[in-house]
């Protein structure tokens, strides 16, 4: 097990990696999470040092907006632009279909619609993300505050064992749309398309952190030191 310290070095070697295929011109998708703050500073050293000039920089969350404006960086909205060259995210797993679960911090909605409407969706992880089969960490379920219950009990009814996410307060965590998330404990997750395609034709969910067929390149770094790229 990996502490936070050897975490957070992988995660910020993943993020350099990553910020090496950028090049002047590009539309870029900045996802959102820890490992992305580390690949908005590698972004800021490309600028800074090598002089890279994006055409326009697009982000899934104020969190990651406010952290780019910080550096100086504009912002644009998703709709101003046509089609993203590139989205840079994290994952709170990835498995060998390159398939994933996020939403671990609530922005899981952003996050699907950006890397949707980008030609290409870069995640950047450490290793002890990478599972075989999507496990180990519980799967967020955005869903209307109205409809909240009614999907709650349908979820146990599944025994899909949900529960509310709290924030730190103690309350239900609201995302920037003003919805709930729901964690499913489904763990492992044994058909991850079939729970995909209920959880999308189920009325009063908003999105879920099923990531399937988004990504098309997964950065890990290990432990031991080498960067791995899947493709
Ligand atoms: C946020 C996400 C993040 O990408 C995911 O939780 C990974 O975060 P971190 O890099 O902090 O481990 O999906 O909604």
């Amino acid at each position: 097990m990996l502490s936070e310290a050897e975490q957070n070095k992988l995660k910020q070697e993943a993020a350099n990696q990553a910020a090496k295929q950028l090049v002047s011109g590009m539309t870029l998708g900045v996802g959102t999470g820890s490992t992305v703050k580390y690949f908005i500073d590698a972004l800021t050293r490309r600028r800074d040092e090598d002089g890279l000039s994006l055409a326009a920089i697009v982000t899934t969350s104020n969190r990651s907006k406010e952290a780019l404006q910080a550096k100086g960086f504009k912002v644009s909205g998703l709709s101003d632009v046509e089609l993203l060259d590139l989205t840079v995210d994290g994952a709170d797993r990835v498995d060998r279909h390159l398939d994933g679960i996020k939403g671990g911090g609530g922005a899981l909605t952003m996050e699907k619609n950006v890397a949707t409407y980008s030609r290409h969706c870069t995640w950047i992880v450490d290793e002890s993300k990478v599972v075989d089969h999507l496990s180990g960490f519980p799967l967020p379920v955005e869903v209307l505050r109205n409809t909240c219950e009614h999907l709650y009990r349908k979820f146990a009814d599944e025994n899909l064992e949900p529960e509310f996410r709290k924030d730190a307060d103690g309350r239900r965590f609201m995302t920037h749309y003003g919805n709930y998330i729901i964690d499913l404990h489904v763990d492992p997750i044994p058909v991850p398309a079939g729970l995909a395609l209920w959880l999308d034709t189920t009325v009063g969910v908003v999105e879920h952190g099923l990531f399937l067929n988004v990504a098309d390149k997964v950065i890990i770094a290990h432990e031991d030191g080498h960067i791995e790229t899947r493709t």
